[in-house]
């Protein structure tokens, strides 16, 4: 969700009208994700480097995010919504604490969207995480793929299908890297506090659109070699 401060900056006001707007954006983005019957959907709302930050805008991103707990809680709740965040959050104030757990064991069973905010986040430190989770449980073995899925900060997301990222820049920025191996890109010079809901309808029939081959040929092809192989067969067996 990149671009707040700027597009604030445009408007000459502080950054963090930025962040304001743009979390208005994020509630409208959730219950579209969710009307769309999308089955995960993970918002990068604060990097593991945006600690860095002057103390007054992480501290409007904290509030930020205390107040999207409180207004948004019982439409998650009424919409089988799954709530959890990914990421450090041992920093933040002990009231945010109290609400993400609270709401994280609210919506433990539910079977709906998987809302995800990535918060305190960054991809490698989650692959390190992984790995020496993975390596405490099993001393001496050997990692495998699924053993690493399984140790990730939040293994039941899976594999990312899309990633969109706003603001112009062409970068994944530490976001995870480990699951993203074969997501589709889109980039928008759009800045998050713009980004609409008809953009986001019209990324998702973009990328629809798209063949995704997982490193194999494509179908036609496919279906083209098969029939090659099919009529070679009957030639051998024909003599
Ligand atoms: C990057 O924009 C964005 C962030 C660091 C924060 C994203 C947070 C929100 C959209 C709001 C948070 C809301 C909730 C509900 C948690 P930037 O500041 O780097 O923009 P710039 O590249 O234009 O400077």
């Amino acid at each position: 969700m990149d671009g707040n401060g700027r597009w604030a900056k445009q408007r000459s006001h502080p950054r963090v009208w930025g962040h304001v707007r743009g979390s208005a954006v994020v509630s409208t983005i959730v219950e579209e994700a969710d009307n769309l019957g999308i089955e995960a959907l993970t918002m990068y709302a604060f990097s593991s480097e945006n600690w860095s930050r002057p103390q007054t805008e992480v501290r409007v991103l904290f509030n930020l995010l205390f107040k999207f707990l409180k207004k948004e809680r019982e439409r998650i709740l009424k919409n089988n919504i799954r709530f959890r965040i990914m990421g450090d959050v041992s920093n933040l104030p002990e009231q945010t604490k109290k609400l993400i757990a609270q709401l994280e064991g609210e919506t433990a069973h539910h079977t709906g969207l998987k809302l995800t905010f990535a918060f305190g986040y960054g991809a490698r430190s989650e692959i390190a995480y992984a790995v020496n989770r993975f390596m405490k449980a099993n001393p001496g073995k050997e990692m495998s793929e699924d053993d690493l899925n399984e140790f990730l900060m939040i293994p039941d997301l899976g594999d990312v299908d899309l990633l969109i990222r706003t603001g112009g820049d062409h970068r994944v920025s530490n976001f995870m890297l480990w699951q993203i191996a074969y997501a589709e890109m889109f980039f928008t010079e759009t800045k998050w506090p713009d980004f609409t809901v008809t953009e986001f309808r019209f990324i998702i029939e973009q990328v629809a659109k798209r063949e995704r081959r997982f490193g194999a040929i494509a179908p036609t092809a496919n279906l083209e070699t098969n029939v090659i192989v099919a009529r070679e067969n009957q030639r051998l067996i024909r003599g």
